[in-house]
């Protein structure tokens, strides 16, 4: 099916689906037109067979993304905020924490609010050396309201994200490194084909088993489910599949899988 979109760009390249948000103008800013767009995006790629690893980016030099788009919610009420954030948190935030097939943020700029939320929201990201992120919605009045309370105080620890979030300040690159919200920073000019190495490297890998293990990585931070519990059943299930039947058999034979 080919889907036209007006904000992004999406290119498929072997088994990798590439999504750029693209409103350089904006830096990006994502308004709920561009989140409608994505989430129909990351459905479509999470759907179509011949897609195994899902790459997100932004448009320039500039920016990865500068945030939710400010003139869009400046005069919303009670009622339209909460709706604003459960709809993100549906339709995209939550939907790629939770996807069966991994996604990268691949980060190239100013990652700001629910630009970095979106990274966050990602299985793995990679940060260009000028990569510029923060949480600077109290400064505006707000909080983070894509997921950024609860997934910066996962990936990066409490003290961190109180640190940032109270402060509304942006980091550099290399101190995500090291507060852990990037893997990976390298010189601009190389960051698209080390994500795409990444990926590369993670398609060679079982799908099912991929699911999977996103599935009980994520089972640890929910109140609800005993995560060694939902692990110890995700690994018995494994047994029932063609992919550790070929993973296993190839192993033995001393070859490749071939997934
Ligand atoms: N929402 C809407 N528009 C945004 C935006 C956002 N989050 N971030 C940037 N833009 C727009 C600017 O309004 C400007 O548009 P204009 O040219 O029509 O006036 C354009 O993008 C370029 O931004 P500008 O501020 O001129 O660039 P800069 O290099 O001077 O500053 C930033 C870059 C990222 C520091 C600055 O744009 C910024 O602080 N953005 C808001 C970040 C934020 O608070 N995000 C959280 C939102 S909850």
């Amino acid at each position: 099916m080919q889907l036209n979109f007006k904000n992004i760009l999406v290119e498929t390249e072997g088994r990798i689906q590439s999504i750029t948000i693209n409103r350089p103008s904006k830096l990006n800013a994502l308004d709920q037109a561009t989140i409608k767009e994505l989430s129909i995006a990351i459905q479509a790629a999470e759907d179509n067979n011949e897609i195994k690893v899902i790459l997100i980016t932004g448009a320039g030099e500039k920016a990865f993304v500068a945030g939710a788009d400010i003139s869009e919610f400046s005069d919303f009420s009670v009622k339209e905020g909460k709706i604003l954030s459960q709809k993100g948190h549906q339709e995209l935030f939550s939907r790629i924490d939770n996807l069966s097939k991994p996604v990268i943020a691949a980060v190239n700029g100013f990652a700001l609010g629910g630009g970095l939320e979106l990274a966050l929201s990602a299985h793995i990201r990679i940060f260009s050396e000028n990569a510029r992120v923060g949480l600077p919605e109290t400064s505006l009045g707000v909080i983070p309201g894509y997921g950024g309370t609860q997934r910066l105080a996962q990936i990066a620890g409490k003290g961190r994200a109180m640190q940032m979030i109270l402060s509304a300040e942006m980091i550099d690159a290399s101190t995500a490194l090291k507060y852990g919200i990037t893997t990976v920073v390298v010189p601009q000019e190389d960051l698209i084909d080390t994500a795409k190495k990444m990926a590369n490297k993670i398609m060679k890998n079982a799908p099912s088993a991929l699911t999977k293990a996103i599935q009980c990585i994520n089972a640890s931070y929910s109140h609800e489910i005993d995560g060694f519990g939902y692990e110890i059943d995700a690994f018995g299930s494994c047994f029932d599949t063609p992919d550790f039947k070929e993973g296993t058999k190839a192993f033995l034979e001393k070859r490749k899988a071939n997934f």
